[in-house]
């Protein structure tokens, strides 16, 4: 059985990712700031001001290393830029030290996201599309991907950044689906960011975890950098319909026709990279809306 660290294990996709890791006969090992694991699994704590990564490859090496730690907001990211950075860009730098010090045969993989593209000319994105980002989480992210470059560059290590594009699944408790299902529970009219017309690319949580699955067990070499995503646009009302129809909801929906600053208007990611990997979604967009609002009507209670 294969040992992998994920750094983050705690949080969203790091949770998720080690239930599906650890179910998929892998040896999972979790490192994050909180005291304890939310999961069965061999666990390190780290310091959020100073963390040291050195000290869990005392007694282990692992295959692959998975890092979901980071700043995961746009907005916050306006506030305070300099926290953003150092989740995001200066961490990853401290665990490709650790990791070229002592664990330099393994596999990294750095979660990054589709910010760095920002507004792309033209759609599907390619991951050799222009990078532009247009939030100080975008530049970092792209910092972060530099960083990555440079260890597999210049220390030959096996370092790679995958672009998630909007993640969603149970457990979320930010972004777009948990914002308008909370106001379509809770709130008289259901008022939105934008025209509803802006797009994303929409993955769910099971689809991430299958993907990074397959990656970590590939015998083929990895790209730089991979899109994760689902290669479909759709557009913010179409799932605002979905979470309504979900909730039996007949409330109005008043958008603002005005774009948060950071937000991108429209994505659609080429996937062809992933597929070459034997990707494929298992979790429709209706099917995975319909699994968020029933976690989350029981999370409410
Ligand atoms: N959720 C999305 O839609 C999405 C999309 C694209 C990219 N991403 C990226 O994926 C990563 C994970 O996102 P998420 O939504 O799971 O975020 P999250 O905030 O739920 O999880 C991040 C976890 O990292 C932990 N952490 C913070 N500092 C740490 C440190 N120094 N060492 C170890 N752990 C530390 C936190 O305690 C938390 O448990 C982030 O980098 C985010 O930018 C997320």
């Amino acid at each position: 059985m294969e040992n992998i660290l994920i750094i983050g294990s705690n949080g969203f996709i790091g949770s998720h990712l080690s239930v599906y890791l650890k179910d998929n006969v892998y040896d999972v090992t979790g490192c994050d700031i909180a005291s304890k694991p939310l999961y069965d699994i061999k666990y390190f704590q780290v310091d959020s001001l100073k963390p040291d990564y050195s000290k869990i490859f005392n007694h282990s090496e692992y295959a692959a290393i998975i890092n979901c730690s980071g700043a995961a907001s746009v907005p916050d990211s306006f506030k305070t830029p300099e926290t953003d950075f150092t989740l995001n860009a200066v961490n990853v730098m401290k665990q490709l030290e650790s990791i070229r010090e002592s664990n330099a045969g393994c596999t990294y993989l750095n979660i990054s996201s589709a910010a760095v593209y920002g507004n792309p000319a033209e759609l599907p994105i390619k991951e050799d599309a222009k990078l532009s980002p247009v939030s100080p989480y975008g530049f970092h992210k792209l910092c972060a991907e530099t960083i990555c470059n440079e260890y597999r560059t210049l220390y030959g290590l096996k370092a790679s950044s995958l672009r998630v594009f909007s993640a969603y699944g149970p457990g979320l408790r930010k972004q777009i689906f948990y914002d308008i299902a909370k106001k379509t529970m809770y709130d008289s009219e259901i008022h939105v960011f934008g025209t509803g017309n802006e797009t994303r690319d929409y993955i769910h949580i099971k689809d991430i975890c299958h993907a990074i699955y397959l990656l970590i067990s590939s015998k083929k070499a990895l790209p730089t950098v991979i899109n994760i995503a689902n290669g479909v646009q759709v557009p913010v009302k179409n799932v605002v319909d979905e979470i309504k129809s979900a909730l039996d909801s007949g409330k109005k929906v008043v958008f603002s026709e005005h774009n948060r600053t950071g937000d991108p208007l429209y994505w659609q990611a080429d996937i062809s990279v992933l597929k070459q990997f034997g990707y494929k979604q298992t979790v429709s967009l209706e099917n995975g809306v319909k699994e968020y609002i029933e976690w989350l009507k029981k999370a409410e209670k």
